[in-house]
């Protein structure tokens, strides 16, 4: 029986259109499923909408439709783009789905019964301007650690999970399963930042929201958004249902795919909630990078979405597919520019593939009227080139299985790369003007035949159309030849094989024409392109008092609402402070390196909004990379310094005008 492999994306939250980033998560599961299917393993592959929430619930209002239809449509859409980006899940799972819910229901009762959910309540200080609880120790001088209002003593029946309970357990685990996290880097973070300080009891229900999964024995309870989300995982698997079939099989998860500000709920909740149940660990949480836009924020209000329906239709699903799994180390962040795109399409698509196709089924055309030649002895440049594709399909294993796409897909380039250079060491055009020079011929243009096949079936995961067309080229016809297991040797490919001249795999892009043609002009240029009618009287201003400065001068300032991650004193200084913080989900964080450790401690700076400097040209303080500045106001003397920040409920990234 073939072994199973079980590969999940998370549950996408269901706003409106998803932009390429979503569907860079989708593309890594989809074709690492399609990788392991090709090696012969059964597989699974999960994916879903994560629907439930007071966000959803506010939007549907806002539209005077239900939730259920405000998220029905947008699923649909979902569904669409992953069609259109050959996204092949074998399941879709929606928390609104009745199995979901019904399911959901079950282990939340199961944990209460067995004591590790409890009913209490939120006690502690309320925030009524911010609508917040703290708890004592967060409280600052007595008010809210926010707003530094006056708080009230206050108390909301809630379910708790005891998340304490296990967490010697869960360091235990993870220190054991080195592989439990990926890339390592993630692992150390979780312990140190998040799980040895403490993990609190985590509130698990809200009375106050409507639109999420009711505990069916206490139903003025929904249950907590994420304790919903992350079971999408077994549920979808027929797990607590009449028929766990799916369950059996496929459980644990191979790998659950994430991106890395989500690792924290799949690695500390999630494994405590499965271990709470007695069931295994999924094998691997495996946590990938961003996708950022030039360095700006991929976000819907700055305008500046890449929109993948938009590129497939331009570029074909695969040309993407190949960018997003090419382009960017899996694991690290990675700029999307409409630049590296077209020159990616361009270099690898339509010359180094594109070209090696056309001009090996064109020769075989000229030279041998279309049937594949039998070959001669292999000479040492072919063996050279035989080797080198004999070896291949084991290296792309071996990459793939650490989910390395982008080296998996430089792999098969190289062998792309040694074909080309094998045409112009081999010169036919020389080859075919006397009698040995064909028979020689036959045997190269064997060769590249062959060699072009193994490269089809090594980049069909990825590129799921393009083999089809290199198939229809080549004229083969026969699946048996279209499989990992007819690499193993060399010259599985018949002789006579009649070749079929086909349209550019990829036509080549003029990229300056497309450049000009799809990037959106930057929408900050514009208010400046409005207020520039009265430049002279500007002028005059400045002249009266170099102080002032006009709006076009202050513009040029981005302030932005940032959060802080983590925080460290820098090694042999006492004023200053390292930072990382995060603005949108979409951007990379930054490093940032700010003088007010001698008012603030690290250990209260995280957590807390301030605001930043957010184009200032980045600096090295004592060696650190600091990318922005953090505004604190202070005295003359620099006896007093206070942060500067916004009223809570302001989203992270935001811009400050
Ligand atoms: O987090 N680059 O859903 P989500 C790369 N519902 N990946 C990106 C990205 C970008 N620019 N933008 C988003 C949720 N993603 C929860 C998950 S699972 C039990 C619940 C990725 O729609 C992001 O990192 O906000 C995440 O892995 C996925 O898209 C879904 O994000
Ligand atoms: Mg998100």
């Amino acid at each position: 029986m073939a072994e199973k492999f079980y590969i999940s994306t998370p549950i996408y939250y269901p706003s409106d259109n998803l932009h390429i980033g979503h569907a860079y998560c989708s593309v890594a599961a989809d074709t690492m499923a399609r990788f392991k299917k090709q090696q012969g393993y059964d597989t699974f592959f999960l994916t879903g909408t994560d629907e439930h929430g007071q966000k959803i619930e506010r939007k549907a209002e806002a539209k005077g439709v239900t939730p259920q239809a405000y998220v029905d449509e947008i699923v649909k859409g979902i569904k669409e783009l992953w069609t259109l980006m050959d996204v092949e899940y074998d399941d879709f799972i929606r928390t609104s789905d009745d199995r979901h819910v019904k399911a959901v229901q079950k282990i939340f009762r199961k944990l209460y019964e067995q004591g590790d959910i409890y009913k209490g309540s939120y006690e502690g200080w309320y925030c009524t301007p911010c609508e917040s609880f703290f708890t004592e120790l967060q409280l600052k001088d007595g008010c809210c650690p926010d707003c530094g209002r006056p708080v009230e003593k206050t108390n909301e029946e809630a379910y708790f999970f005891k998340l304490g309970k296990y967490q010697q357990w869960l360091t235990d685990y993870i220190e054991s399963h080195p592989d439990f996290i990926q890339p390592t880097s993630r692992k150390n973070e979780m312990l140190n930042n998040f799980i040895k300080p403490g993990l609190q009891d985590l509130c698990v229900s809200r009375t106050s929201i409507k639109w999420g999964v009711p505990v069916d024995f206490d139903e003025k309870h929904t249950v907590y958004v994420w304790l919903d989300a992350l079971t999408n995982y077994i549920t979808a698997l027929g797990f607590e249902s009449e028929d766990d079939s799916l369950y059996q099989k496929y459980w644990p998860a191979d790998i659950h795919l994430v991106g890395k500000e989500i690792i924290r709920f799949h690695t500390i909740i999630w494994p405590i909630i499965l271990h709470a149940l007695g069931l295994p660990q999924p094998k691997q949480v495996f946590g990938h990078g961003w996708l950022v836009l030039d360095g700006m924020k991929m976000s819907k209000s700055l305008g500046n979405v890449v929109d993948p329906v938009v590129l497939a239709g331009r570029y074909g699903s695969d040309a993407i597919r190949y960018f997003l799994m090419r382009e960017m180390p899996f694991g690290s962040d990675g700029q999307f520019s409409y630049e590296a795109l077209l020159t990616r399409i361009n270099a690898d698509l339509a010359n180094d593939l594109g070209n090696l196709v056309s001009r090996t089924v064109a020769m075989v055309e000229k030279y041998f009227g279309g049937d594949v030649p039998a070959h001669g002895e292999w000479n040492e440049i072919d063996q050279a080139l035989i080797k080198l594709a004999e070896e291949t399909p084991a290296k792309v294993v071996k990459r793939m299985d650490e989910l390395q796409f982008s080296l998996a897909l430089q792999d098969v380039w190289h062998l792309i790369g040694e074909c080309n250079r094998y045409i112009d060491l081999n010169t036919p055009w020389v080859l075919c003007k006397t009698e040995e020079g064909q028979e020689r011929l036959k045997t190269v243009m064997y060769v590249l035949c062959e060699c072009i096949r193994y490269a089809a079936v090594l980049i069909a995961p990825t590129m799921p159309k393009t083999p089809a067309l290199i198939y229809q080229q080549l004229g083969v016809t026969d699946d048996a030849i279209k499989t990992v297991e007819s690499l193993t040797t060399f010259g599985q490919l018949p002789a006579g094989t009649k070749v079929q001249k086909g349209e550019a795999l990829f036509p080549r892009i003029d990229i300056k024409k497309e450049l000009a043609d799809i990037v959106p002009t930057p929408k900050e240029e514009k208010p400046k392109a409005e207020k520039k009618p009265q430049p002279k009287q500007e002028k005059k201003e400045e002249k009266q008092d170099s102080g002032v400065i006009t709006i076009d001068d202050f513009d040029k300032v981005q302030l932005r609402v940032a959060r802080i991650l983590t925080a460290e004193k820098v090694e042999g200084s006492d004023k200053l402070l390292h930072f990382t913080v995060k603005l949108t989900d979409n951007e990379p964080e930054r490093s940032v390196v700010s003088g007010i450790a001698k008012f603030y401690t690290p250990e209260e700076m995280v957590g807390k909004q301030v605001v930043l400097v957010s184009n200032l040209k980045p600096a090295k303080l004592r060696g650190i990379k600091s990318e922005g500045m953090i505004l604190c106001a202070s005295d003359a003397e620099d006896k007093v310094l206070k942060l500067v920040t916004v009223e809570p409920g302001m989203e992270d990234g935001a811009c400050i005008r």
